[in-house]
């Protein structure tokens, strides 16, 4: 069997894309999900690919979820940091449920997700940490000063984690992505949408497949060099 992989959110939207994608790629892969039992069912059933329910942003329940991937699987060598939710409303109505219910998910989440798997990634001198912020990190959004900043920390998390690791075998990085094709964009109001999909030069949305490759590309022991760094995936909608 191939490297063990994790991806948090993983049996929906970009992380079921990021999820097939290694286990295409000869990852032995791992997909956590919050809630969603019956996606989750269907998923496993459809992929072959193993998943596992707890919630991101409780360090207790994600520690507990990580052991018992590795006892199934073996230790984590590659994490994928993907489960993300949005609360969007205008700063002046955002309630602060909304805007902590996001931190906990997005930023916590990437803490709860890479810290228990980071000890034995520098014990083994190997380690992929990936963590899907979006170009509404780099550059905000209107009705998301909660999502936007969770984003934007996450940025700051790899470049951190990319100076702490790269000694010992291991890298972090990012992924931006724009506006994707998933249930997340489709909730925003058509007509918002709309105007959205005007602004991306590309004239489209991207697919939840184009942003698997950018993980699968990362994930490679050949990309040991590129570590901290930033992809970009947006159809030249934003250049950060
Ligand atoms: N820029 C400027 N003004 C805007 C605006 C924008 N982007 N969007 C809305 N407005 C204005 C409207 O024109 C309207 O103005 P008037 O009151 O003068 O007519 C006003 O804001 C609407 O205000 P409301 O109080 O009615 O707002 P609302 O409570 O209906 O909420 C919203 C509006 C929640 C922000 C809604 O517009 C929305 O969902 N926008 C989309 C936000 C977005 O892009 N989310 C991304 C989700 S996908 C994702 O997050 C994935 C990823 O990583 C890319």
């Amino acid at each position: 069997m191939g490297r063990v992989a994790l991806v948090t959110g993983g049996t929906r939207g970009i992380g079921a894309a990021i999820s097939k994608a290694l286990q295409a790629a000869g990852y032995s892969v791992a997909a956590s999900y919050a809630g969603n039992d019956e996606a989750a069912a269907k998923f496993t059933e459809e992929t072959g690919i193993k998943t596992y329910k707890w919630n991101v942003g409780d360090y207790e329940d994600s520690k507990a979820g990580i052991a018992r991937v590795e006892a199934d699987l073996g230790p984590v060598e590659v994490v994928v940091a993907n489960a993300g939710i949005t609360r969007d409303a205008p700063f002046h109505k955002m309630t602060p449920q909304q805007w902590q219910e996001v931190v906990d998910t997005n930023l916590t989440g990437v803490f709860n997700t890479v810290h228990p798997v980071w000890p034995g990634m520098r014990d083994r001198g190997f380690g992929r940490v990936i963590v899907i912020s979006s170009i509404n990190g780099q550059k905000g959004q209107f009705g998301q000063t909660n999502y936007a900043a969770t984003k934007a920390g996450d940025l700051g998390i790899v470049r951190s984690l990319a100076q702490e690791g790269a000694a010992k075998g291991i890298t972090a990085n990012a992924i931006c992505p724009g506006y994707i094709a998933t249930e997340m964009v489709m909730a925003v109001p058509e007509k918002v949408r709309e105007a959205i999909i005007g602004m991306i030069p590309a004239g489209r949305l991207g697919e939840a497949d184009e942003i698997a490759r950018c993980v699968t590309f990362l994930a490679a022991d050949d990309a040991s060099f590129i570590n901290g760094s930033t992809i970009s995936a947006n159809g030249a909608q934003f250049f950060a």
